[in-house]
């Protein structure tokens, strides 16, 4: 980063010259003096041109009542307190021993100017309280203290620069910071593990941090960290957190990734412990655990919408390129024609949204929204309007062909006011496409975890009730109609279930049990064999889909995010342990959701008592589990009655509860399930992050 020569002459004169001014005036030179060893750290400073020192004004303080106006220069007091130089393309470096010499000052903008290198050494300056330097070219990093003395500071803006390295954890110190903008510059790195503590505003989005959003940060809504293509806002197994380390920089990283592998591995060996009792000798993808190693359909992105095209593109950039960074691709640069090479269209299996054919895809306007267990999934506007959500899924050659198309004419002949069966499937021997309707407002995952807007605040009490019963309904459907089945949800968990406009869950990606490969890699496309006699060795049962219900249920009431939904267990609560021992040590308040507890304290023990049926699900031993009938039944017997006990107390308190207002009002708001929205409207409505939708 050596300066060119000329401006290094300018640096020493000015450096030089300051020198004694320094010396005398103890840090103070006088403000004119400064003013003008400030221009000159500036390159094309035109724009300055009142920056001068007149015969009539001497070294007279530019803020002296009879002095000529400097530009950008703001006095209060008869001092220097602010300066604003943004979008004068100024460039060049900002000499911070000059705006030393400025004791008031507290404010100072550059922002839309040309200054490039490293960031100044503002922390010196220890009275600010605003710094705007947007939209420069500032480069390298913050460095770790920065923020160790800048106490009084209340804004800092550095968006839209080049910056890079973390953010340093000394921000906490920062303690009157309100405004933090840091989007758009090259950032890596996880977060802090907490933002200022005053912080009002924060962007950190467009860069390329890393990890799950410390649920300090969460006060944010998810919007703030788009765009980070590694950046969980939730602690997910639909996404990937973490870059993949290619090239290993530090000592640091080498622990890190070694700890990750060994953590793989471990993982790897239980499942294959668990799960290869009765399996065909099969190859360990340890790969697919990533769940990310798919290749996108080019067909299917190749008319992403506007909205969608960032998302598309980086995508598909992140897989086809080698490094993962700036490897931008057209979307429409190669297009495989599908149908010529399987020779196959799209086999309808319920026509509930009308019939359409695989060339009706092709056509649409498409949207990567994730890749999970079974794999990829696009959102898909056909130009007849209707959206729905694609699914590829690997690893389902477990049935011969003719299997294949019978068990999906069954699971599309499948109608539950719960329950949201496939639309078509499209079968080739190394993948199959299965297609479902769009549901706009998401999965309960996101609902619950995600940017916790509207349809979070709308759930209150009531509305877990009705997604509680609802679940329970759809799964007793199911385990009487696919009683047959291994297994008859075999993915029952928060990210397959989808909520309808009014809010009534449908249950999504079910019955595939008979599917699925045998296999370990497919551990994670099928969530039932999380249950612990799975893991301990025993096949897959019905009453493993109790157990899964079990936790969504837990889930439902605490509003935490379950470890069981990850295979790493990093982040979330292992809610099966913590409410078992809750629950045997009577402390069961503490389990529920504080958020409904505020404002339904009167409910509380319809709410243990709903814990009571989740922890009975939950139960280790298979054999002590309930079944699936007798769970719904007992759901739907504590669900009235705690629905009764609302509305006594709405009848109590004259039908004034705000509560319940509220969520009557999102009710209406949101309209019929039957309507299609446009394309983007999820990823713009509620920030695009993958684990919105139902994915495996
Ligand atoms: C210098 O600044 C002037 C306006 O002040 C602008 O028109 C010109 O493009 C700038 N040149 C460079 C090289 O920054
Ligand atoms: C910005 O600064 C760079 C050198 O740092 C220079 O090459 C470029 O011309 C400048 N651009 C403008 C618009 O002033
Ligand atoms: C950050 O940027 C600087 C200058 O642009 C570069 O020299 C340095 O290698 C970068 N550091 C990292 C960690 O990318
Ligand atoms: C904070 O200020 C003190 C006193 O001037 C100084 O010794 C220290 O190095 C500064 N810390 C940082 C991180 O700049
Ligand atoms: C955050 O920054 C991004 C990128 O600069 C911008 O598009 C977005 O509007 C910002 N969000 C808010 C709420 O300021």
């Amino acid at each position: 980063m050596a300066p060119p020569p000329h401006r290094l002459l300018l640096v020493v004169v000015a450096a030089a010259a300051a020198l004694p001014a320094a010396i005398v005036a103890e840090g103070n030179m006088p403000v004119t003096e400064a003013l003008m060893q400030l221009k000159k750290s500036f390159t094309n400073s035109s724009s300055l041109s009142s920056w001068l020192i007149t015969d009539k004004d001497g070294d007279k303080s530019p803020c002296a009542p009879d002095s000529h106006e400097w530009h950008g220069v703001v006095c209060s007091g008869g001092r220097v307190t602010g300066l604003r130089l943004s979008g004068l393309e100024l460039g060049g470096t900002i000499d911070v021993n000059a705006l030393a010499s400025f004791p008031r000052l507290r404010s100072v903008s550059f922002a839309r100017n040309n200054f490039s290198g490293p960031l100044p050494a503002f922390h010196q300056l220890k009275a600010l309280k605003s710094m705007y330097l947007s939209n420069n070219q500032f480069s390298g990093s913050i460095p770790e203290g920065f923020f160790g003395n800048l106490s009084h500071l209340k804004k800092l803006w550095l968006n839209g620069n080049q910056l890079n390295g973390s953010i340093p954890a000394s921000i906490t110190q920062a303690t009157s910071l309100l405004e933090l903008h840091l989007d758009r510059n090259a950032f890596t790195g996880e977060l802090p593990p907490a933002p200022p503590p005053a912080l009002k505003s924060l962007n950190v989005s467009g860069n390329d941090l890393e990890g799950v959003v410390p649920e300090a940060f969460r006060k944010f809504d998810a919007s703030r960290f788009a765009g980070n293509e590694y950046l969980c806002y939730v602690p997910t197994n639909t996404k990937q957190c973490k870059r993949e380390q290619t090239v290993v920089s530090s000592s640091v990283r080498v622990a890190v990734v070694f700890a990750t592998l060994l953590v793989s591995a471990v993982v790897m060996v239980i499942i294959l412990r668990a799960c290869s009792s009765s399996q065909p000798s099969s190859r360990a993808r340890s790969l697919d655990m990533e769940g990310l190693e798919e290749k996108p359909p080019v067909y299917m992105v190749k008319q992403a919408s506007t909205t969608s095209q960032k998302r598309s593109a980086s995508w598909l950039g992140r897989r086809i390129g080698s490094s993962g960074l700036g490897h931008r691709r057209s979307a429409s640069a190669k297009v495989d024609d599908l149908s010529s090479r399987s020779g196959g269209d799209l086999v309808m299996v319920n026509n509930s949204k009308g019939a359409f054919g695989l060339a009706d895809l092709m056509k649409a306007a498409a949207e990567v929204i994730g890749s999970g267990g079974l794999g990829s999934a696009y959102k898909a506007v056909m130009a007849n309007g209707v959206a729905v959500v694609v699914k590829r899924a690997r690893d389902m050659n477990r049935a011969t062909k003719d299997a294949f198309e019978a068990e999906m004419r069954r699971l599309g002949a499948v109608r539950h006011a719960n329950l949201l069966p496939p639309l078509a499937y499209h079968y080739r021997s190394d993948e199959k496409l299965l297609v479902y309707e769009y549901i706009p407002k998401g999965s309960l995952l996101y609902v619950l975890h995600g940017d916790r807007g509207m349809d979070y605040a709308a759930l209150d009490w009531p509305m877990r009730l009705k997604v509680a019963v609802g679940v329970a309904r759809g799964a007793a459907f199911l385990h009487a109609e696919l009683a047959d089945h291994e297994v008859p949800h075999g993915n029952l968990k928060s990210a397959n279930i989808l909520l309808a406009p009014d809010f009534e869950p449908l249950l999504a990606d079910f019955g595939f049990s008979g599917l699925i490969n045998h296999a370990p890699s497919t551990q994670s496309s099928m969530f039932a064999r999380c249950a612990p006699e799975c893991v301990a060795g025993h096949p897959v049962s019905a009453k493993s889909d109790v157990y899964c219900l079990g936790v969504v249920l837990l889930e439902l009431l605490t509003g935490k995010f379950p470890t069981q939904y990850l295979h790493n267990a990093k982040g979330g609560t292992d809610l099966v342990m913590w409410a078992t021992s809750a629950m045997a040590d009577g402390f069961e308040r503490d389990l529920l959701d504080p958020a409904i507890m505020a404002k339904w304290k009167f409910a509380q023990q319809d709410m243990t008592r709903l814990i009571q049926v989740a922890v009975d699900c939950v139960e280790a031993d298979p054999e002590k589990r309930p079944d699936m009938k007798e769970v719904a039944a007992r759901v739907e017997e504590v669900v009235a009655a705690a629905l009764a006990t609302v509305r006594e107390r709405q009848e109590e308190r004259g039908g004034e509860d705000p509560a319940s207002r509220s969520s009557h009002a999102e009710y209406v708001r949101t309209g019929s399930i039957q309507r299609v929205t446009s394309i983007g409207e999820r990823s713009s409505r509620r920030g695009s992050d993958d684990y919105s939708y139902g994915i495996s």
